[in-house]
């Protein structure tokens, strides 16, 4: 039998969720640990057959990074079940029910546009591009939610560089996946879908602006954006694009999902920038305080600190801009 040496497996090989966790709850389950809770919680879906999508999977040798914060990390049942995936619903606990079958292997992400070596990456090479980090970072939705998660992946920049972006490259444009028949909610979102986002070159190249591949030392859920996503950690939420397919360099500012958007009113709502700035109000919500999840029935907001309290790193970037216009 052909053992193969650790390198050589890939994202596929690794030992389904379901199978390391059944193990791992069987030894675990006589002591009453969080193991037995989480096989408790499991045990439907195991009982009404393995899903057919694609489900986490532990990853090893991750490097600790120095962007962590020390703050409490909201627990990972929270950030699970309370997403934002409108191509799966647009009720909060939708994306974890509907994404369930969501197939994300195999997977490829293409990099195009105003490049020099334009190409396609497959996932596992996507995962093998740089050494995975654990970075855990504030996270800060511009609904006023917020959690503490310990994302996996590196700095995009790493990808960027290998695409060698000409110089007439000024902007970043991402778009995620979109299957209408894995994802039919997405045609009753109310928004443009494939979701598109963007970011300036220097903003997608600073070393905080994260490409996740997972998260609490796994492969990312399929609510989360499997299997690769965006983390912009100073930015609401909303710019960090899930599942993505397509990273493109342009030359001006692309058309994102949420510039596109139109309120009630037929106003526009959200900026490109959208730097997390409690200065700044959202014209139907202050943007003042925020809710951690996770914290409780009777947890108090607390306040939302400017640029998500990343501001030493990346204040500098916004320099002699009025970022109450550009928000
Ligand atoms: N990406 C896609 N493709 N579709 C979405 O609806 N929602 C965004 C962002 N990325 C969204 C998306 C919003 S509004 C937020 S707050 C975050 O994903 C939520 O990420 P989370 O569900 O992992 O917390």
């Amino acid at each position: 039998m052909l053992i193969k040496k650790k390198p050589d497996l890939t994202y596929a090989d690794i030992a389904p969720k379901g199978l390391y966790m059944g193990r791992r709850n069987f030894l675990l389950g006589a002591l009453g640990t969080y193991g037995a809770v989480t096989a408790w919680k499991r045990l439907p879906n195991w009982l009404a057959g393995a899903p057919t999508g694609s489900v986490p999977r532990p990853l090893s040798n991750l490097t600790k990074s120095s962007f962590s914060t020390s703050e409490k990390v909201t627990p990972a049942s929270d950030v699970e079940s309370y997403n934002n995936f409108y191509e799966f619903g647009t009720n909060k606990d939708d994306p974890s029910r509907n994404a369930k079958n969501f197939v994300t292997s195999p997977w490829t992400v293409s990099i195009e546009g105003e490049c020099a070596k334009p190409r396609k990456f497959s996932i596992d090479e996507i995962m093998a591009l740089a050494p995975l980090e654990e970075r855990i970072y504030r996270h800060r939705c511009v609904e006023t939610w917020s959690i503490v998660v310990p994302w996996i992946g590196y700095s995009l920049s790493n990808l960027i560089k290998l695409a060698e972006p000409t110089p007439k490259a000024k902007y970043v444009a991402f778009q995620s996946y979109y299957d209408p028949k894995q994802m039919p909610w997405a045609s009753s979102a109310g928004v443009e879908i494939p979701y598109l986002e963007g970011l300036r070159l220097d903003e997608a190249m600073h070393p905080l602006t994260l490409l996740c591949v997972g998260m609490y030392g796994e492969t990312l859920p399929n609510q989360d954006g499997a299997p690769v996503r965006m983390v912009v950690p100073w930015k609401y939420g909303f710019k960090s694009a899930k599942s993505l397919v397509k990273i493109k360099f342009v030359k001006s500012e692309p058309s994102t999902t949420w510039d596109l958007y139109r309120g009630m009113n037929g106003m526009p709502e959200y900026g490109f920038y959208a730097n997390v700035n409690p200065n700044v109000d959202h014209p139907r919500w202050s943007q003042a305080k925020e809710h951690r999840l996770g914290g409780g029935l009777f947890a108090r907001p607390i306040p939302t600190l400017m640029f998500n309290g990343y501001g030493e790193q990346v204040a500098s970037l916004y320099a002699g801009m009025d970022l109450r216009k550009d928000f």
